[in-house]
Parts: structure tokens; sequence; C-alpha cells
């Protein structure tokens, strides 16, 4: 297929275009490199340095049979101090895009949606029909997409796949996080471990959970990839399929140290100190759906996750981002 990853210069963008090329589409990147880095993008591989809003530009006339969309910004913390920012970036930029989808005829599309439209849930595991009470705007403006793309899937023959990644981590065939400003648990904690910071931030031990920590669903980026390609064809036309893509297994803070100190051998300086505000205290999900319509199951465990990303920290291109300590 002809494809165009709109963010592929960014973490998940980067890894899918990847597999995209692997697995013999034609790909063109669309990003503005607001957060995404264009040594990302493979070689060879078109690189239109644009905003989103100009993807009518972009689709008009080239004949694209898909369009994955990762153009976000994604920060829960900074979201909820800033909702202008990311209802004008998340939320009108997807606007134009799916107008430009609707205007050239594009059939498909793949989108990056979040476990953060579920909010605190009270139930587990995390289905689909969940209730969504998003507690970011972050969460809000990806759930706002989510419900703009099932109206024009009514109203046409879009055929679109919703997937909600719950926690990604680690790295693939060169490619990883590299986040000018890091806010994720396993790149912080590598680079503690590392000595790269000073130390870990526990954000609370008093949740109600066994071990006092919050409890996340980490996914692996690769197995995440492998999603999105299945996902191209997944969904009929006229069709809004929502998918959740987790491990359905949860892992504390704590937990998650224990390995990251496990994989490197290195022992992790920690402070812990109050809580992160917005934070739910578990999120784990259900992943039924995406094995059933996607035949989607992953393959790679916390330990591979932490084992790719510290390799993907220690190359020479992750030591060109610059990271800062949490804002
Ligand atoms: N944490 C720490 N110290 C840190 C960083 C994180 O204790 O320095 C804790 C957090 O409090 C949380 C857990 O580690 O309990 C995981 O935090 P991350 O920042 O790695 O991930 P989040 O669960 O906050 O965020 C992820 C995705 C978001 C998505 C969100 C849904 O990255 O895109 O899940 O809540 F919106």
């Amino acid at each position: 297929m002809k494809t165009l990853v709109v963010g592929g210069a960014g973490y998940i963008g980067s890894v899918v275009t990847r597999l995209l090329l692997a697995d013999g589409h034609e790909v063109v990147v669309l990003d503005n490199c607001s957060t995404g880095h264009a040594d990302s993008i493979p070689e060879g591989v078109q690189h239109i340095q644009a905003d989103i809003t100009t993807s009518s530009e972009v689709l008009a006339g080239a004949g694209y049979d898909a369009v994955l969309h990762f153009a976000a910004k994604s920060l829960v913390g900074e979201s909820v101090l800033e909702p202008s920012l990311y209802w004008h970036t998340n939320v009108l930029g997807s606007r134009a895009l799916l107008d430009a989808i609707t205007e050239h005829q594009v059939p498909r599309l793949v989108f990056s949606s979040t476990a953060a439209v579920y909010g605190e849930p009270e139930t587990f595991p995390i289905t689909e029909d969940s209730p969504t009470k998003p507690t970011s705007t972050y969460g809000a403006t990806k759930l706002a997409v989510d419900m703009m793309i099932t109206n024009e899937c009514a109203a046409s023959e879009l055929a679109a796949v919703s997937l909600r990644y719950f926690n990604v981590a680690g790295a693939a065939w060169g490619a990883g996080e590299r986040h000018t400003t890091e806010t994720h648990l396993i790149p912080i904690a590598l680079d503690a471990v590392a000595g790269r910071r000073d130390k870990l931030d526990i954000y609370g031990d008093d949740w109600p959970t066994p071990d006092g920590t919050p409890i996340r669903d980490y996914v692996h980026v690769e197995d995440l990839a492998r999603a999105h390609v299945l996902a191209l064809t997944a969904a009929s036309p006229g069709e809004h399929l929502i998918c959740n893509l987790g491990n359905g297994n949860g892992f504390s803070v704590r937990e998650v140290i224990a390995e990251v100190e496990r994989v490197t051998g290195l022992e992790m300086p920690t402070v812990t100190g109050p809580r992160r505000p917005g934070d739910p205290t578990r999120l784990v999900a259900s992943a039924a759906r995406a094995k059933e319509r996607l035949g989607w199951e992953p393959q790679l465990d916390l330990g591979r996750m932490v084992a790719d990303a510290w390799e993907f920290s220690n190359s020479p291109i992750a030591q060109h981002a610059l990271h800062t300590q949490t804002p």
C-alpha cells in the first residue's frame, strides 16, 4: 500500500515506518519535527517537513491507500497546564487531516489513541466498552478525535482503526524513545542507573496497590508496530474499529525498577516523593478485541522491553537527545 505516516519522525511513528518498509509498503512521512527527529526517519523515505494542517496539499492527487496518524502533543502533565495547546494541536490538527482524507478519498486510517481516554477505571481489565472519563486534557483530546473518526466513518466509506495504547516501551530496528523532555518511567529509570540522572523520583508509594506504587500495562513498541500493520486491513468501509493494545499484565513502579536493576545489573538511586497529579492508580488492558479483530497478540515481555530500551539508550543516536529532568 502507499501510506502516509503523519508523525513518522516520533518514537512510535518511526518504528512503525520501519516495519511498513520491511513489509513492502511505500511510505511517505509528514512531520514538522516539533518533537520528532528528522534523523529517526529511515534513509530513502520521503520526508515532507510540514505541519499536519497542510495535509490536503500532501494528499491531493497522490493516490494514498492509507494514512497512519501519530502526530500529537502527548505529555499528560503538560496537557493539564496548557489545554489550549493540546486542543489546537491534537484536535484541530486531526480535524484538518480528516477533512483532507475525506476530500481526497483516502480509504483507510489508523489512529494513535490512548488508554488515557479511560481516566481512572473502576473495573479490570479495561475493555473498549469501559466508560471513557479522561482525567487529563491529553486524554480528552484523543477521545474527541476518536469521536470525530466515528462520525466520519458513519458518513463515508472510510475504514478506520483507533489503537488505544497502554504504556509503550522498548526500542526496535534502531529507533527508540528520545524525547527532549522525558517523563516516562523506563527511560528515566535507565538514565538513573546509568548515572545520566542523579536519581529516579517515585511518584508516591501510598497508592492502594500491593506495594503502594501505581500499576501499568507495558507493551513493547515492536509488538505495537505489528498491530498497526495488521490494522491497515482490519476495518470494513464505513467502520470505525477501536482496539486496546496492552499485554493484560500489570507491573507496579517498584516492579519495573526491580526489572531495570536485574537487566542492567546496576543499582537504581531512588527518592520517594509526592504523587504526580493526574496519575491513575491502575491501568491494565483487555486486548481480547485486538486478538479477535487484528489477529494480534503481544510476544515481548517487560524484560525484553527494558533490555531493548537499555541498548538503544546507550547508542550514539540516543545520546544526541538532550534528556532534561521532568518539569
Ligand atoms: N513514574 C514515576 N517516576 C517517574 C516517571 C513515572 O514514579 O519519573 C510513575 C508514574 O507515576 C506512573 C508510572 O511510573 O505511575 C508510569 O508513568 P509513565 O509516565 O511512564 O506513563 P503514564 O502511565 O503516565 O503514561 C502513559 C502514556 C500516556 C498515556 C497514559 C495513560 O505514556 O501517553 O499512560 O494514563 F496517556
